[in-house]
């Protein structure tokens, strides 16, 4: 049984798609389905914003086959991971999770870093570049704890 993991942000495009991206690069893809989605509506069926794809791109990572979805009820019961970017991201996945179990699935993805710096992943859609290369960092950083965490738990 692959272990699966679900990462979660607003629109969907812009760090999400990332995580995805960059989870996946860590660990086997045979033994793990990585996706991601979106709390909202506005995007589905779109890219990621080419400022995600840029910047993924730039560390070989490529995210541009991605499509944007918005998360549903059934995805909180499928994944046995779910991550979201920030504390409106939780609330929301929370708001929707069907029961206990469920919920408890859902973590703040920098709570894995362990750094007093404050758990959000700022949004950088109305951002720049640079925004999006400390995004990439953050989730860089957080992914590699969470794949060896993970890999190790699952013993794949
Ligand atoms: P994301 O960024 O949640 O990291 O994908 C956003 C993308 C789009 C919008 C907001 C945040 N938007 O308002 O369209």
């Amino acid at each position: 049984m692959p272990t699966k993991v679900l990462m979660v942000c607003l629109g969907n495009i812009c760090r999400s798609p990332l995580a995805e991206g960059i989870l996946q690069s860590k660990l086997p893809k045979k033994d793990y389905i990585i996706d991601s989605a979106g709390t909202a509506n506005y995007h589905i069926g779109a890219a990621p914003d080419k400022r995600s794809v840029l910047i993924a791109k730039k560390f070989g990572i490529d995210i541009s086959q991605q499509k944007c979805r918005q998360i549903t009820k059934s995805d909180i019961e499928y994944f046995d991971y779910i991550y979201v970017m920030d504390t409106s991201n939780y609330k929301n996945v929370i708001a929707i999770a069907p029961d206990e179990k469920s919920k408890q699935k859902v973590k703040v993805i920098l709570k894995e870093l362990h750094t007093t710096d404050g758990f959000e992943v700022p949004d950088p859609y109305y951002g720049e570049m640079e925004d999006f290369e400390h995004v990439f960092h953050l989730l860089d950083e957080a992914c590699t704890i969470i794949a060896s965490k993970i890999h190790s738990k699952h013993k794949h």
